[in-house]
C-alpha cells in the first residue's frame, strides 16, 4: 500500500510542476468518462495518455530502485558472467530506467515517449516498454501489480474529474528530479503542499 501511496504523491508533484500535462490528461478524463459517472478500471483501454503518465512516473521516479534483494542458490552463467551461489543480487531498476542509451532525455518528464505518433500507447514488445519495469520482472515480480495498476488509475483519474493541483501559495514547491531525492531506503521525494481547486459542472 505504501507503494500506491509513494506514486500518489509523486503524481501530485509532478502535476504541481507541469501544468500542461495535467490540461492533456483532464482532456482525456473528460472526453472518455466525462462528469457524470466516477472512472472505472476498464476506462484505461480508451486512455492511452494516462497510461502514458503512469508509466513515465514509475520510470521517472523509480520508487522501488534496487527492487527486493534476491539470494543466488547456485552457480549461474549469464552473459559470460559467473554469478556464484550465495551472492545477493540488488536488481538496479533506478539504472534501467535512467539509462541515456535506451531513454535519451532520462530526466525529463516526459510521457509522451510512451506513445506512437497516432497517440496511441507503444506496443508491449516496444525497446521503452520492455525496459519500464516498476514492478520487475520474472518469476518474483509483484504479484500486487494488477491491484496497484488499477487502484492508481482510478484514483488519478477521479481527482482529475474533480480538481486542479495547483502549487502552495506561501511555500516554495521542491523539485521533483529524482536525482534530488533522499537516498535513503527506499528514496523518498521531498515532502511537499498542494492545493486542490475544484473544477465547476461536476455532477458525481
Ligand atoms: C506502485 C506500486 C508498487 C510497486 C512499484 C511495486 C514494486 C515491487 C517490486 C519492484 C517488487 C520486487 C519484485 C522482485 O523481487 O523481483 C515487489 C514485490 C512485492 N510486492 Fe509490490 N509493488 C507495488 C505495489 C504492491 C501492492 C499494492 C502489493 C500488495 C497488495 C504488493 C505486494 C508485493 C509483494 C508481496 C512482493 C514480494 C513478492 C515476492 O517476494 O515473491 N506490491 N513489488
Amino acid at each position: 500500500m505504501t507503494e500506491i501511496l509513494k506514486t500518489l504523491r509523486l503524481f501530485l508533484l509532478l502535476m504541481c510542476h507541469h501544468p500542461e500535462v495535467q490540461t492533456r490528461l483532464k482532456a482525456e478524463v473528460d472526453t472518455i468518462i466525462g462528469t457524470e459517472r466516477f472512472p472505472c478500471p476498464e476506462d484505461r483501454k480508451w486512455m492511452p495518455f494516462t497510461q502514458a503518465v503512469m508509466l513515465e512516473i514509475w520510470r521517472y521516479g523509480s520508487q522501488t530502485p534496487l527492487s527486493i534483494p534476491h539470494l543466488c542458490q547456485k552457480n549461474v552463467e549469464l552473459d559470460g558472467y559467473l554469478i556464484e551461489a550465495g551472492s545477493v543480487i540488488f536488481p538496479n531498476l533506478y539504472a534501467v530506467h535512467h539509462d541515456e542509451v535506451t531513454w535519451g532525455d532520462p530526466w525529463e518528464f516526459r510521457p509522451e515517449r510512451f506513445l506512437n505518433e497516432a497517440g496511441e500507447l507503444l506496443p508491449s514488445d516496444h525497446i521503452l516498454m520492455q525496459n519500464v519495469i516498476p514492478f520487475s520482472v520474472g518469476k518474483r515480480e509483484c504479484p500486487g501489480q494488477d491491484f496497484a495498476r488499477s487502484r492508481i488509475f482510478v484514483t488519478m483519474t477521479s481527482l482529475m474529474q474533480r480538481v486542479q493541483v495547483v502549487p502552495p501559495k506561501n511555500s516554495n514547491l521542491p523539485p521533483a528530479d529524482p536525482r534530488l531525492y533522499s537516498k535513503a531506503y527506499p528514496m523518498t521525494e521531498p515532502q511537499f503542499e498542494c492545493r486542490f481547486l475544484s473544477r465547476e459542472n461536476i455532477i458525481i
